[in-house]
């Protein structure tokens, strides 16, 4: 495998872009191919045979482009799928949800860990266990928050809208005591400021995205695929491919990744 060869995210839309930026961030010499299927977001309501038919179509693709690596940026995906489809992956894969998990079984003091995060990641299960796992004293306690997912797409950030809907979704965690809070869903980290403010500053917010990309890197490094720039100061390149309208995905794309970037190109992925 080439050390030059991109690493491969996908999402089922365009949240898992709050991953691309924190790989970025991390490792800013790698090359990456970016999926986001927009024409079948959200997957969080999505049955678990469903999801995974989605993901194999994705992987699929992703083979197209030789990838080196794969990063499941979606939770959903990560809690309904990764399992059931890693062994016939070809290369390293990793997902979300036990870094995610990792950094909670860490995090807490008072052993109260609160999972947010898709009715499919929810119902998964798969955060608690990995938690209970690492940690087997540790309460978690689970909300899913499906409204969360179009009022961050929307722009709603910061709006008393989402501050609204985040007092009521919240209003169990806060009352369980929760130290910790793991943002267990790709979009949840660009609502990070209104659900700090609805939860107060006591509570360590956890972004699995940090711990993935640290992931990543250790995988990177494992296999020997770190990409090696040199003196001679390659730039690294992004492609961006989505399965609906490229254009609202690069308006979102700029606003998430703070840059411009090249436009993204439509694929059909129900022929892969
Ligand atoms: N990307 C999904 C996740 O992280 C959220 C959007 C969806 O439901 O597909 O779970």
């Amino acid at each position: 495998m080439h050390k030059d060869a991109p690493v491969g995210v996908f999402d089922s839309g365009l949240g898992g872009l709050t991953v691309v930026r924190e790989i970025i961030r991390q490792l800013p010499e790698e090359n990456i191919v970016y999926f986001g299927d927009t024409a079948r977001v959200p997957y969080g309501s999505k049955s678990q045979s469903t999801v995974i038919h989605y993901t194999e179509q994705i992987l699929r693709f992703l083979y197209t482009k030789e990838v080196k690596a794969i990063v499941v940026a979606c939770n959903t995906v990560s809690a309904y799928a990764l399992e059931e489809v890693k062994a016939g992956v070809p290369v390293p894969i990793i997902g979300v949800v036990k870094p995610g998990a990792r950094v909670a079984a860490h995090a807490t003091v008072n052993g109260r860990v609160g999972v947010i995060g898709t009715e499919a990641t929810v119902n998964s299960g798969l955060y608690s266990s990995y938690i209970m796992e690492l940690a087997p004293d540790v309460k978690v306690f689970s909300r899913a928050c499906p409204l969360f997912v179009p009022l961050a797409e929307e722009g709603l950030w910061k709006d008393p809208v989402t501050t609204e809907i985040a007092a009521r979704y919240l209003a169990d965690l806060k009352a369980a005591d929760i130290d910790t809070l793991i943002l267990g869903c790709t979009h949840y980290p660009l609502l990070r400021s209104t659900i700090r403010e609805v939860m107060g500053n006591s509570v360590n917010l956890v972004n699995p995205a940090y711990e993935t990309a640290v992931e990543l890197r250790r995988t990177l490094e494992h296999f020997d695929l770190m990409r090696e720039t040199g003196l001679e100061q390659k730039q690294p390149s992004y492609s961006f491919y989505v399965s609906d309208d490229p254009e609202r995905f690069r308006r979102f794309a700029s606003g998430v990744l703070k840059a411009e970037i090249p436009a993204a190109e439509k694929i059909a992925i129900e022929e892969y």
